[in-house]
């Protein structure tokens, strides 16, 4: 992998639902502006709840009527994670905060991001809801919140690294 990679991991609680959807949205978005080979995409959860499961299948079934294939089993965030990825994005607060502690102990210098930053139709909330105790409206709300803030991030990459 070339110098010049940009790395970005999606991070959540269960890596089921939301970080899934965001790694493979945004790999979707990516390959779509033909800059595939720019950047690493990955996702991991901050608990190891659901490690070695395959992503939610309401997850997978609201994003295939979209034609977006999400793919992959729950891992957990490591310590090499954070010290190696240039960008941690999390889907909320709690998360967020999490990842930043490890990063300040990992010795790396990531930036630590919330998805929602980048969303230009954004409603004042900076999170992506977790949708797995809820019901089947959440699965579609939290796709278009994921794909709007996908698209808003690879924009500000763009811009920043001036791809
Ligand atoms: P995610 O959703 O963080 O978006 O993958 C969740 C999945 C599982 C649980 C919580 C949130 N859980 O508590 O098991």
């Amino acid at each position: 992998m070339s110098d010049d990679t940009i790395s970005v991991l999606f991070v959540c609680l269960g890596n089921i639902c939301r970080s899934p959807l965001a790694e493979a949205v945004f790999r979707q978005v990516v390959t779509d502006a033909g800059l595939e080979d720019r950047f690493r995409i990955d996702s991991a959860g901050t608990s190891g709840y659901h490690t070695g499961e395959p992503p939610d299948p309401r997850t997978s079934e609201v994003a295939a009527r979209r034609g977006v294939d999400v793919i992959g089993s729950s891992r957990r965030v490591t310590q090499d994670d954070v010290a190696s990825f240039d960008y941690l994005v999390a889907m909320d607060e709690d998360n967020r905060q999490v990842v930043e502690r490890m990063a300040a102990g990992a010795g790396g210098s990531p930036e630590v991001r919330l998805l929602r930053e980048f969303d230009p139709d954004g409603d004042g909330s900076l999170e992506v809801p977790d949708p797995y105790f809820g019901g089947a409206s959440g699965f579609e709300d939290v796709h278009d919140l994921v794909e709007r803030s996908a698209r808003g991030l690879l924009d500000h990459l763009r811009e920043r690294h001036r791809l």
